[in-house]
């Protein structure tokens, strides 16, 4: 047999010790497939002292990451830290310059400096592989970069943050409000230490921009990604979305369009009945549109121990077996600079839901609005009865230009008799 390879893992948080038990556990089957064994000879932690429920002991231990890339004695360096830059960013740096492969769950860090990240591993001939970063479980890198690299990809979309899917499922069945809901979900261990990057779009939008990359052979471009959660969105919008027969999904989208590249999270209603609207709770799932092969759908588990273990193993693994392939599937010098699309120019159908004083007028001053700025009205619907309280007025529109939508919409909010800014929500039919 070849001699082990040695990996050093740093960050022992649930998933750091999940892949320290996958290793022990597994480690028969892992070396059949490999030809080696793959063994742990150092870790680095705040705590030393906590447990862990893993065994640490013939394991060197170092309090300073960056100074275990250097000494440790280890081909692999696993990176679980997190954050975009600071303590991993170094840890990952010195690697490199060191000539250790890096194994990362880190997707904050690969959407900010995805490009600069691959060219430094490139330059130092080193893996820097990352199938845990986006979407847990599902092997969705090695399905972009490997399975469909015959294609030539249109779009992708998919629901990549479990936690804000969990909130929504859980807002529509249990008919409870948001804050209520985010409890829960923290309680469950889901949600990202900083839950606004869960429930804001940030989580969701590091995975997309990394998506994007590996996609259309772009540089990560994480500032062109538009970015919007979901903490607006009420039972009221959950209800209305059942009647017109949609459901409410934070989506994350990356389409190639005439105007360059979108890439966009959001919330967005889909059809009832359409395979993504049926994604529920922490399960995430990501469709992609290619070309010869048509539609294909990955979904799993997207967070947790076992499933961000899982990829992480895998990575060792490939890097074990000699198995290496540019970050992005493309040499880092051949990726281009994302030409981003304008949203102004994005052509979309729109769900806005108005809460307004019910009184003579307000409806015939609202499609004013909409028609000065040529926007078409596809449905308009008023609930309720209230002199004294403001009554929600909700309205879907034909295919409509988003700059035209934002200057209607700013024209509907100045109204007297509206009382609070609208709720808009893309429809994607
Ligand atoms: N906080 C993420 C989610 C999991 O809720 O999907 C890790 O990426």
């Amino acid at each position: 047999m070849t001699k082990p390879l040695k990996v050093a893992v740093a960050g022992l948080g649930t998933v750091g010790a999940g892949v320290l038990k996958l290793l022990q556990q597994n480690s028969d089957q892992l070396a059949a497939r490999c030809g080696r064994e793959i063994v742990v000879t150092a870790v680095s932690a705040r705590d030393r002292d906590r447990d862990r429920g893993v065994d640490l002991s013939g394991i060197e231990w170092f309090d300073d990451a960056s100074a275990m890339a250097s000494r440790a004695d280890a081909g692999v360096v696993v990176e679980l830290i997190g954050g975009s830059d600071g303590v991993a960013y170094d840890l990952v740096k010195e690697s490199f310059r060191v000539g250790r492969h890096v194994v990362t769950a880190n997707k904050a860090l690969l959407a900010e400096h995805g490009g600069e990240l691959a060219a430094s591993a490139e330059g130092a001939g080193v893996a820097l592989a990352y199938e845990a970063a986006v979407a847990g479980g599902i092997p969705i890198i090695k399905a972009l970069r490997e399975g469909l690299a015959a294609n030539h990809i249109d779009s992708l979309y998919g629901i990549l943050n479990g936690t804000s899917n969990y909130i929504l499922t859980e807002m529509r069945e249990s008919r409870r409000d948001f804050a209520d809901v985010l409890a829960d979900a923290q309680a469950a261990g889901y949600a990202e230490a900083d839950p606004s990057f869960d429930v804001d779009g940030v989580d969701a939008a590091h995975k997309l921009a990394i998506l994007t990359s590996l996609a259309f052979g772009t540089q990560t471009d994480f500032g062109a990604v538009l970015v919007e959660g979901i903490r607006n969105i009420s039972l009221l919008d959950i209800d209305f979305a059942e009647e017109l027969g949609y459901r409410i999904k934070l989506l994350a989208i990356a389409r190639r369009t005439a105007h360059g590249i979108e890439q966009r999270v959001h919330p967005t209603m889909v059809h009832r009945e359409a395979a993504i609207a049926r994604v529920e709770g922490v399960t995430n799932a990501v469709l992609v549109d290619a070309t010869p092969v048509n539609a294909t759908v990955y979904q799993g588990p997207g967070a947790g121990e076992g499933p961000t273990a899982s990829a992480v193993v895998a990575d060792i693994l490939d890097i074990a077996s000699g198995r290496r392939l540019p970050t992005f599937g493309i040499p880092a010098g051949s990726l281009t600079p994302l030409n981003a699309a304008d949203m102004d120019k994005h052509t979309g159908v729109y769900y806005v839901r108005l809460m307004v004083r019910d009184q003579p007028g307000v409806i015939a001053d609202v499609s004013a609005a909409l028609r000065d700025e040529d926007v078409s009205l596809e449905s308009m619907l008023q609930r309720g009865r209230s002199p004294d309280e403001a009554v929600p007025v909700v309205l879907t529109t034909h295919a409509t230009l988003e700059a035209a939508m934002k200057k209607a919409l700013a024209r509907i909010s100045a109204l007297g008799t509206v009382v609070e800014p609208p709720c808009m929500i893309r429809i994607e039919e």
